[in-house]
């Protein structure tokens, strides 16, 4: 008798975790393996081993991970207080309209190419128990984990799908000006011009780009695509010097390396007086860079809903790995070839990377 109420005592222990200094009980999810702190939660483990499998190419940090992470952003904001306030329907946030009103949205210009990871995550919102609001976002969040140098990235469930199409105009072109685009954001969610820049670290963007010049698909914005790592700040405030494929393409001015895209918007938010000094302060401060992308880029996944109606399941996101190079420059370059734009704090003294002079590889397509 004392046996068994002990053991039923060790057993409500077992279902205890404390957190936070707080007692939560955890709930075992129905595939016996996993536990979670909310039962909501337990959907996402096979989503989670599905994606990673079979769209991330087992984890890779590769072209459908920048894809997947461009469209969290294109989804999300597409959300419009001043357009709504015109009697107009201002798109919903981060409603999943990208992809369930595909026909509509993709066609707007700044949409250019999103069609192509659209289709591809299609397949797995289908056969999976998630709705394509919180599918766009989760894959985004998993993907970035892929990522080495990546903040671990919170993830919420339970946003509702879309009835409606976002409207037009919502997402950022890279020849808006700084004004527009801070402007755009402040509408979207009241994002302030340093959250504008952190966002941007995606820029870092374990990105490329296909489309701004079509002859040169899978052209990254920095030197380490594949890592996320504050290069793409060192890189953006460099003499820009050529194009790394043809010139006079709308939204494209001169990079400092052969074989790197410099978006317009980059170079001027790098140099404008708003936003230059938190661009710069980001060089060589890959936990600032961290920090401040993982909290702005939560208020975005989260535009268009109350973040207390949904469930937290941050506790599902694998633990990126460790960032795997040091700020530097590029072989060639240094110092002198800073257009210094913060007037507050020099620009920090870094090594340059030995060997010839830097020439980037484009993104694989995978
Ligand atoms: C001022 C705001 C922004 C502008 C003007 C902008 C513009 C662009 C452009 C023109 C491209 C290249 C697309 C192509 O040719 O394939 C691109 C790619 C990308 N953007 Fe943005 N972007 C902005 C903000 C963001 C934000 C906030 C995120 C994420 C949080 C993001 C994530 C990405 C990613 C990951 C890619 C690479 C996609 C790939 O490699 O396939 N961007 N962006």
């Amino acid at each position: 008798m004392a046996f068994k109420t002990l053991a039923s005592f060790v057993a409500v222990l077992a279902a205890l975790q404390v957190a936070n200094g707080a007692l939560t009980r955890r709930v075992t999810c129905p595939d016996g393996v996993n536990t979670a702190s909310n039962a909501a939660c337990c959907a996402l483990f096979p989503v989670l081993d599905d994606i990673q499998k079979n769209l991330f190419d087992g984890g890779q940090c590769g072209e459908e991970v920048h894809e997947s992470l461009r469209l969290t952003f294109h989804d999300a904001i597409g959300i419009s207080p001043k357009i709504a306030a015109t009697g107009v329907f201002g798109g919903g946030g981060a409603d999943g309209s990208i992809a369930l009103f595909e026909d509509i949205e993709t066609n707007f210009h700044a949409n250019n190419g999103v069609d192509e990871i659209i289709d591809e995550q299609k397949p797995f919102i289908a056969r999976h128990n998630i709705t394509t609001a919180d599918f766009i976002q989760f894959a985004g969040a998993i993907g970035v984990s892929n990522c080495p140098g990546a903040p671990r990235l919170d993830v919420f469930v339970g946003r509702k799908d879309a009835t409606q199409p976002a409207p037009d105009k919502t997402v950022p072109e890279p020849f808006d000006s700084v004004d527009d685009i801070l402007a755009r954001f402040e509408d979207a969610g009241g994002f302030t011009a340093a959250e504008v820049v952190a966002l941007l670290a995606s820029g870092t963007r374990v990105a490329a780009a296909d489309h701004v010049d079509p002859t040169i698909p899978g052209t990254p914005f920095d030197s380490t695509p594949e890592r996320f790592d504050t290069q793409f700040f060192i890189e953006t405030q460099l003499r820009g010097t050529l194009f790394p494929g043809t010139g006079g393409n709308q939204g494209e001015v001169e990079s400092p390396l052969q074989g790197e895209l410099r978006l317009q918007s980059d170079a001027e938010l790098a140099r404008d007086s708003r936003t230059a000094c938190e661009w710069q302060s980001f060089v060589n401060n890959q936990a600032k860079m961290q920090s401040a992308f993982k909290a702005a880029f939560r208020k975005m996944t989260v535009l268009g809903h109350n973040v207390n109606d949904l469930v937290d399941c941050s506790e599902v996101v694998p633990t990126p790995p460790a960032p795997a190079s040091n700020a530097h420059f590029p072989a060639g370059l240094s110092n002198k070839d800073v257009e210094q734009a913060c007037s507050s704090t020099p620009f920090p003294t870094l090594p340059t990377d030995p060997g010839p002079v830097t020439s980037v590889a484009p993104v694989p397509p995978s």
